[in-house]
């Protein structure tokens, strides 16, 4: 029997109460519905809307998690929000290491590295997320940078329960753009050969126009999506289209 497709939904900075409970709700509902379903979903809201939305969730089988989590277990870091802390509230996962992060919080591959450790160590799947940008890819780097990538976000012993990988080039998020067949299938092929066991994910402008030509590529075992996660309707498209 194939694997089941993971579909992941970042949610990112978006939403309040009310919208997040209807959204998880509405998502619940439609997955339950569904005969054996070939996907497993998984809901990344924002920290403040994890506990209300897991309430939301905990009777279907739609997973939650992080969007990201501190490398230490507690202590003084105001603000940060730890690995055991999104397991406490019934994180199956936790996405590390998102382009966004590593832009915005000068996040290195060390401190990516870093927080899977504790991930891991708080018993989370780490979605640990690589992928080239715009510069990189037109100098000629994508695969080089994504090699380097993958060697230093990646804790010795992970292993295929605890880790899922996401492509997502830098260029292909919230942008539209979308990385051509060609080139989801280079790079996959690349990660899958350098980390065989582990499931990889693409991520970057999918939507549920195009879910349909993504999924089936090899070595495509789901998909993360930012923008069009935001809509029930258009997430499930997505994650039928499995
Ligand atoms: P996007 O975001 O689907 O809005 O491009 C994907 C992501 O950042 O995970």
């Amino acid at each position: 029997m194939p694997t089941k497709k993971l579909i992941v939904g970042n949610w990112k900075m978006n939403g309040l109460l009310a919208d997040s409970q209807k959204r998880a709700s509405d998502l619940a509902q439609a997955v339950q519905k569904q005969q054996n379903p070939a996907f497993d979903m998984v809901l990344c809201p924002p920290a403040t809307m994890i506990g209300a939305v897991a309430k939301c969730l905990e009777k279907s089988p739609v997973q939650w998690g992080g969007q990201d989590c501190h490398a230490k277990d507690s202590g003084a870091f105001t603000g940060d929000i730890s690995a055991p802390m999104l397991k406490n509230l019934g994180c199956t996962y936790v996405i590390i290491g998102h382009s966004e992060r590593r832009q915005y919080h000068k996040e290195t591959s060390t401190i990516v590295l870093e927080k899977a450790k504790a991930a891991h160590a708080a018993g989370l799947v780490a979605i640990i997320c690589i992928g080239e940008t715009d510069a990189e890819r037109s100098a000629g780097k994508a695969s080089q940078i994504v090699t380097e990538q993958l060697e230093g976000s990646v804790p010795e012993g992970t292993t295929a329960l605890n880790t899922v990988i996401a492509y997502e080039p830098v260029w292909a998020i919230g942008t539209g753009k979308t990385a051509s067949a060609d080139d989801i299938l280079h790079m996959h092929a690349l990660i899958h050969k350098a980390a065989p066991d582990f499931k990889i994910l693409y991520g970057g402008s999918v939507k549920g126009s195009n879910a349909k030509d993504i999924l089936p590529l090899a070595h495509v075992d789901g998909v993360l999506v930012g923008g069009a996660s935001l809509k029930a309707d258009e997430f499930m498209e997505i994650a039928i289209a499995s």
